[in-house]
């Protein structure tokens, strides 16, 4: 059996420093928007609660899909490249992009280049699916289950929290899920936006959904883990090899008394039957007084 972690959405607080001219873009937004009220959702001592319960658990891999950081501030990356080397060695843990991650345009090594052992693929993937020069989608493998992990993570004007993933990462997710389908193995695909047309709005959502999911469907995937909508949502679609789930969580950082669920991680636990797979989702939240993690959902999605 394997067990993958899954946490999204980190929101890294708390903010460091910025300079005035640090600010001189969409940042000012994201700066006042933060001080007025996100840096009382997003809290770090729920978000150490969460790390500390994850780590504990010992997940044979964690998955964390984007949003580490706010306003995209240079020594937020550093900040962020602590905590994922905090949460385990880049052998363990794979991170993709998240709007947040690309707040304004950054040269990549001020950027998300400080946590590039994360987002590459490792030995065994690059076998089966190499890493094109755009860098994503990379493949890495482990054993019987193979992550495809996107970025639809692109700049966007002000108030615009939109994603893509692009013609091009979709070809090259379409080829990656047929040759680890005929490996007959365990497709899992991480990518920031939710993936199904109507998750979210022209404002916040994928612009290419439909065709994304289309790919999906086409070439087929046992699981599609996002983040973005700080919600937990489960929904299913058809695809050439039989059911995908595609699963939001919530934030790994939000607040127990806020607006949307509280913080929460998901495990997975996978095993391979004679006929398919079966597997089991451990829903993993923080609650109050005192505050703790407790195992809020545990329920098998399929049997084969
Ligand atoms: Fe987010
Ligand atoms: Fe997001």
């Amino acid at each position: 059996m394997f067990t993958l972690a899954h946490l999204s959405d980190i929101h890294l607080s708390p903010l460091p420093r910025a300079r005035r001219s640090d600010l001189m873009s969409k940042r000012i937004l994201g700066y006042v928007n933060w001080h007025r009220g996100r840096k009382y959702v997003h809290r770090r001592e729920v978000l150490d609660l969460v790390t500390r319960d994850l780590i504990e658990r010992k997940p044979d891999h964690i998955a964390v899909t984007g949003d580490l950081v706010n306003l995209g501030l240079p020594e937020e990356f550093l900040r962020a490249a602590e905590w994922l080397h905090h949460l385990g060695p880049p052998s363990d843990v794979t991170a993709i992009p998240g709007n947040h991650d690309a707040y304004v345009r950054l040269h990549p090594e001020a950027g998300t280049g400080h946590w590039k052992p994360y987002m590459q693929s490792n030995e065994a993937g690059e076998i089966i699916v190499p890493t094109p020069p755009s860098l994503f989608p990379f493949v890495r493998r482990f054993g019987d289950i193979a992550i495809v992990a996107l970025s639809s993570a692109i700049p966007t004007a002000p108030f615009i929290a939109a994603g893509k993933v692009g013609s091009r990462q979709r070809k090259l997710l379409g080829e990656a899920l047929a040759r680890l389908g005929d490996k007959g193995l365990f497709r899992v695909v991480l990518v920031h936006h939710p993936p199904l047309p109507g998750q979210s709005n022209w404002a916040r959502g994928l612009r290419d959904a439909g065709r994304t999911t289309r790919v999906i469907r086409q070439y087929g995937a046992e699981l599609v883990l996002h983040g973005h909508n700080h919600e937990q949502t489960v929904n299913e679609i058809k695809t050439v090899s039989g059911t995908a789930y595609v699963i939001g969580v919530p934030s790994a950082s939000e607040a127990i008394e806020g607006r949307l669920p509280a913080a929460r991680y998901n495990e997975y636990r996978i095993a391979r039957k004679r006929d398919g797979w079966r597997v089991e989702m451990i829903g993993r939240s923080v609650a109050a007084n005192p505050e703790h993690v407790w195992e809020s959902e545990h329920r098998v999605l399929r049997e084969r």
